[in-house]
């Protein structure tokens, strides 16, 4: 997500604070069911992890 950090709508810190962790269940905590937050997310994703 480093290219979207300076892009969110809902400011930087928001995405700094989930950096380099399983971020979730914050995404889903505040964005859940939203389809436009959904829809960024999913360009860019990258693989799954084992
Ligand atoms: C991790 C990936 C995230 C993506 C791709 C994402 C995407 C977006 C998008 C597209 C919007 C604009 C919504 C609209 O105008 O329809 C938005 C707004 C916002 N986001 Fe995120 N977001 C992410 C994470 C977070 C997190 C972790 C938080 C806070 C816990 C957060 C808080 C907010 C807030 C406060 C807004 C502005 C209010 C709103 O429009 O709901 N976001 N985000």
């Amino acid at each position: 997500l480093t290219a979207y950090i300076s892009r969110h709508p809902g400011g930087a810190k928001n995405i700094l604070r989930i950096c380099g962790k399983d971020g979730t269940s914050t995404f889903e905590g505040q964005h859940g069911g939203e389809s436009r937050p959904e829809r960024t997310l999913e360009g860019y994703f990258i693989g799954s992890l084992n």
